[in-house]
């Protein structure tokens, strides 16, 4: 069933250092052009804690998918910007039927949400009879039209506690923060065998190498992070984070150096948002090509041409706002 496939090679990222805020020659037009068209637009430009660098500093709200739904559920714009990948513009485009939502580089997939599609969760249903779907956004709007609730990382514990107990639950597709929630709850579900390509790949040794060069760093670790059962197994006591939560924990901690275990583009919001303190990513290739897609150049394009739009036939939206509505009346 698992599918773990990047569909662009990392080396066609365009260059820059991805961790750095660094202005290119032309891109002082590019900002202005970007500042002109959404006030001309009344646009409001959407941004994953994934992106990259500068398109975090032009973005009016960076954050966490749960932060990003909730964000589009409540704009007045009439235009929604998506710096972030397709599962996450076509929920804004659920949640927006009357409004126009692009998504600049169409490209910008997901591989956890390519391991399921609407029939396979239609099959895994008819095995399981009586049972309650629940579906991480990174998921397309059919298999989200197929499913009884929505989760985010940061909320996943949260909507499983709050299903009735007698219920068979099917989790999808993450199979890593399925093993959170079931360690969060103690409840046993029916879990989709799917994994991000990304955070899959990052190793417990990637996680050693640094706590051996940073030895009083906290781990800031995501659940989604294949290397978290094993190191969960060495230290029972340890939080995982969504990216959001990282960010409350660097600020309530008192420790100065953090390690962080999920993509690396998280380092970025961290050091805007908790100044002061030292933010060690745990790889440079814990990268994700489809987050970075996204790039000033074709947000001024999207904003000047409003193009490609994303948008969601409307006998599966109506489907997929009820599991996304019931998430964001939860938690
Ligand atoms: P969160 O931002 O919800 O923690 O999700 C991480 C992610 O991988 C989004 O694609
Ligand atoms: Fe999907 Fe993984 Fe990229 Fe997030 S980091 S968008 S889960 S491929």
């Amino acid at each position: 069933m698992t599918n773990i496939r990047p569909v662009v090679p990392p080396t066609q990222i365009p260059h820059r250092d991805l961790l750095q805020l660094e202005v290119l020659p032309d891109e002082e037009q590019i900002r202005a052009d970007i500042e002109r068209l959404r006030r001309e637009r009344n646009a409001v430009i959407l941004a994953h804690n994934y992106q990259r660098p500068e398109v975090q500093a032009i973005a009016d709200f960076v954050g966490d998918s749960l932060g990003l739904s909730r964000q589009a559920a409540n704009t007045e714009a009439e235009v929604i910007v998506f710096a972030g990948v397709h599962f996450m513009a076509e929920t804004a485009a659920i949640l927006n039927p009357g409004k126009v939502v692009l998504l600049p580089d169409l490209r910008a997939g997901c591989s956890l949400a390519d391991t399921l599609t609407a029939q396979g969760i239609r099959d895994w249903k008819a095995r399981n009879p009586g049972g309650l779907v629940v579906t991480y956004v990174n998921t397309t709007a059919d298999v989200k039209a197929e499913s009884d609730y929505c989760c985010t990382s940061g909320n996943a514990v949260q909507i499983v506690r709050s299903l009735p107990q007698d219920v068979p639950v099917l989790f999808a597709p993450d199979r890593f923060l399925a093993a959170h929630v079931i360690r969060e709850t103690g409840r046993q579900m029916d879990v989709w065998d799917g994994a991000c390509h990304v955070h899959a790949a990052i190793r417990p040794e990637d996680v050693q190498g640094q706590q051996e060069a940073h030895p009083d760093a906290e781990l800031l670790i995501h659940p989604e992070c294949g290397c978290s059962s094993q190191i969960l197994s060495a230290f029972p006591d340890l939080q995982l984070y969504s990216t959001e939560g990282m960010i409350h924990r660097a600020r309530a901690s008192e420790v100065q150096t953090f390690i962080v275990v999920t993509e690396m583009g998280m380092v970025t919001r961290l050091e805007k948002d908790v100044p002061g303190k030292t933010f060690v990513p745990v790889s440079r290739t814990a990268c994700c090509e489809y987050m970075k897609m996204i790039t000033l150049e074709n947000i001024r394009n999207s904003l000047a041409n409003l193009q490609p739009r994303v948008t969601v036939p409307e006998e599966i939206r109506v489907r997929a706002l009820r599991p996304i509505e019931r998430m964001l009346a939860i938690g």
